[in-house]
């Protein structure tokens, strides 16, 4: 692995030869994959599956995000040459033009990902999402030949959808109109952005969009819903399934904000890289739209569901606590994916249990420094320890 990190303004160069495994159909594009973010959750499965079908990558993180270090080291170890690694922030400009030369497709990830932090520092919050995408666009503008570009923005861009007439019985809300209820909510609901981070997710949703019709760049929207599966460091601000898991294996009590009845489809990472993958395949027809993908209606359930699934598989009681409804929560999202499907013929494949099986071993795996997050202390030391860790695993690879 090529390495460039900006740590007290040294940086680093690190090669090491490893095998790769031509198994996946993603990926084979010629050039570079950037990725932004590309050490968080999302961008490590994209990462690593690209990597395992003898593809180059470039990751461009500045490592904000706790675990992302974590990740780092693991596609390293695994991965060796095949992939680069930017120690950068998407909000300098001239970074990202010399991390978009000879790209050959561009996925932007990198972002504030939790409403929470955005109502405590909007500014910031703005900056990177909305800051950041507009930077990068521009970086892709100025090339001879823009590569494809996906943008990750969120189901918060439609607001509360307060609109939405629901029932509710004693686990879960649903809509009172039989259409909303079979296919769920589609891309012809009026944008509506809540909180800061809706409001600098979906100023960059309109960006890309605007990019792709004013000069033309063949960029693409998800508007995801809620996405889990492995490396998923969740927390109780974002990625609350991985979160809800990680605090069920520790013992520790749950958070619920609200009465729990509030629903969502998920989505597992698998059945995204396969969207991303079709989404650029077929840019010609997608370039220029923006699509919501989720698990759908058949994916959906609430976070009191969840939580018995959970316990089942367990087969141990979870401790539950309940507070105060957060800012902006929507009562029900369940995404309208027909749009996507309609093009590209796309469906997820990976049901709830099976992916929420899938995240549980792969968290049950990892190593007990890694595990714990109820503890500020640990939680200092294993963001320290992750760090050390991807250090030596890059050591390791240059001797290698
Ligand atoms: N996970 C979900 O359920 C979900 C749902 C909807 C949208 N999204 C979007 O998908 C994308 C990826 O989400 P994720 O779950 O992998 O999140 P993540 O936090 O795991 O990954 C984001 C990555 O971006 C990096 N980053 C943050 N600020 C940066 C900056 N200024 N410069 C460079 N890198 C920076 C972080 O270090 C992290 O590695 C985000 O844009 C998020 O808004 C995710």
């Amino acid at each position: 692995m090529r390495m460039h990190r900006r740590r007290n303004g040294n940086h680093k160069t690190i090669s090491a030869v490893r095998e790769t495994s031509k198994r996946f159909r993603l990926g084979n594009w010629k050039g570079q994959v950037l990725i932004t973010g590309g050490a968080g959750f999302i961008g490590a499965n994209l990462a690593d599956k690209l990597l395992s079908a003898g593809q180059k990558v470039l990751l461009f993180d500045n490592l904000s995000r706790r675990g992302s270090e974590t990740n780092l080291s693991w596609l390293a170890a695994k991965h060796g040459s095949l992939l680069e690694f930017e120690d950068e922030d998407v909000r300098d400009f001239q970074r990202l033009k010399r991390a978009v030369h000879g790209a050959s497709v561009v996925f932007h990830l990198a972002a504030q990902v939790a409403v929470t932090a955005s109502l405590v520092d909007p500014r910031h919050d703005f900056e990177v999402n909305a800051g950041g995408t507009l930077q990068l666009l521009e970086a892709i503008r100025e090339l001879p030949e823009p590569p494809p570009l996906l943008f990750t923005s969120t189901n918060k861009v439609y607001g509360t959808l307060a609109d939405l007439d629901l029932r509710c019985n004693h686990l879960r809300y649903a809509p009172a109109n039989g259409k909303a209820l079979a296919n769920g909510i589609n891309e012809q609901r009026n944008l509506d952005f809540h909180s800061p981070y809706g409001c600098s997710k979906g100023a960059a949703d309109q960006y890309i969009l605007d990019y792709a019709r004013t000069f033309r760049l063949p960029a693409v929207v998800f508007r995801m819903s809620c996405i889990y599966g492995p490396h998923q460091n969740g927390t109780e601000d974002q990625g609350w399934v991985a979160h809800f898991l990680i605090r069920a294996t520790e013992g520790a009590s749950i958070q619920i904000y609200g009465d729990g009845k509030q629903v969502r489809d998920l989505l597992y990472v698998e059945d995204l890289l396969n969207a991303f993958d079709l989404a650029i395949r077929n840019v010609d027809r997608t370039a220029g739209n923006a699509f919501n993908i989720g698990g759908g209606p058949q994916n959906a359930l609430s976070l009191l569901e969840l939580l018995e699934l959970i316990r089942r598989m367990r087969a141990d009681p979870c401790r539950v606590e309940f507070n105060e409804w957060r800012h902006a929560d929507q009562r029900y999202y369940v995404s309208d994916t027909r749009k996507f499907q309609s093009i590209t013929g796309w469906t997820p494949r990976v049901r709830v249990p099976q992916g929420l099986e899938a995240l549980h071993g792969w968290l049950s795996r990892r190593p007990v420094s890694q595990r714990s997050e109820t503890d500020a202390v640990l939680a200092v030391r294993t963001a320290t320890d992750a760090r050390s860790m991807a250090d030596s695993a890059l050591a390791n690879a240059r001797l290698i």
